[in-house]
């Protein structure tokens, strides 16, 4: 792997390139994101142990040279995995849904999640970890931002469950810096993508492509104007393999800085699917924010990353991976 930080841009407490770590630990590795990031990591040639319940799959085998351990990243088959292949760096991506399942029962996605994270992440540094990086979320924690694009200097302040729990992740992953483990959060924006689970409540560019596969009206829930920050799931890889990379600490965002409406996006992929239909409009969902927009600068700064895949560009390429 090849470091890609850039040192003179970092700041307090936070480094440029690091070394690059020979094994790496992937927890939800079987997932949307995390498939793409372990081809990503298997093809650099570094040894990968993906742990994941495989609750939520994506349905595409991980690479040959790739160790599956199934198993709840939080329990005692996962610890001992972690204990055995002592890796270097862990990426934690393991997640049960979005806003919508955290909303039905927040208690139980706290027992589920946030338990489950927290006893990963002591594992990990138990066995040896040099750095953990996590998955939050951009479009959740910053709440209804008061400044767009959002940046990692706003005070976060997320309005569902689900963003109040990727906060509480956030701030238990953080004790384990003052213990030596380098420690990242990666706040996504909308991440979509060949893979995504258009079956399931969240994922609008995967959804709405499953329906109009099945010549069904893709549906928008409100007017539509509620924006999203979309960043391609390739891009979304390749920064979670440049924090592994870099030396960078603390939250960095992860998103294009352009902000799009669903409608926008709902729009764009019926016309590359080449249907006439018209949306379907639905009463406007809980604990949606109105806009999100991220402003990924310090992801730049710190690990020399921007999205590289422009939305209409990404749009086509997911459209005919669902179509095909
Ligand atoms: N997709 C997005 O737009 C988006 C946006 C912001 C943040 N995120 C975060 O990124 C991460 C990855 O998201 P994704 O879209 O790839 O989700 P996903 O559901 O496709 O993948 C999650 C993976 O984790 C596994 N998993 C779930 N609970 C587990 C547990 N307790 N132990 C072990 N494995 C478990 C599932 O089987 C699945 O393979 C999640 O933390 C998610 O909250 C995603």
């Amino acid at each position: 792997m090849t470091a890609t930080g850039d040192a003179a841009a970092a700041g307090p407490g936070e480094a440029g390139s690091g070394s690059a770590p020979a094994r790496v630990a992937v927890v939800g590795g079987a997932g949307f994101i995390g498939s793409h990031l372990v081809e990503l990591l298997a093809a650099d040639q570094v040894s990968v142990l993906v742990i994941d319940d495989l609750s939520h799959p994506c349905g595409v085998s991980a690479p040959s040279t790739v160790e599956v351990v199934e198993a709840d990243a939080g329990g005692p088959e996962a610890a001992g995995a972690l204990a055995r292949f002592r890796p270097q760096a862990l990426v934690h991506l393991a997640a049960k849904g979005g806003v919508n399942r955290a909303l039905r029962d927040p208690g139980d996605h706290v027992r589920r999640v946030l338990a489950s994270s927290v006893a990963c992440f002591d594992a990990a540094a138990r066995a040896g970890c040099e750095a953990i990086v996590i998955a939050s979320s951009g479009g959740a924690v910053y709440g209804d931002a008061v400044r767009l694009p959002a940046s990692e200097e706003l005070v976060p302040a997320p309005r569902s469950a689900y963003g109040a729990e990727k906060l509480c992740e956030e701030t238990y992953l953080w004790t384990y810096r003052p213990r030596g483990v380098r420690t990242v959060a990666l706040r996504y924006g909308n991440v979509y993508g060949p893979r995504q689970d258009g079956t399931g409540e969240a994922g609008v560019v995967a959804i709405s492509s499953t329906r109009l596969v099945q010549g069904l009206r893709p549906v928008i829930y409100g007017d539509g104007s509620q924006t999203r920050d979309f960043v391609y799931v390739a891009d979304v890889a390749a920064a979670t393999r440049a924090a592994l990379l870099s030396s960078a600490e603390g939250p960095l965002n992860v998103g294009t800085g352009r902000e799009t409406s669903v409608r926008e996006v709902v729009e764009g992929l019926i016309r590359v699917a080449g249907a006439e239909v018209a949306p379907d409009y639905q009463p406007a969902r809980a604990g949606e924010v109105a806009r999100a927009c991220l402003d990924a600068g310090r992801a730049e700064r710190l690990m020399g990353w921007k999205p590289q895949t422009a939305l209409s560009e990404g749009l086509a390429r997911t459209h005919r991976h669902f179509a095909t």
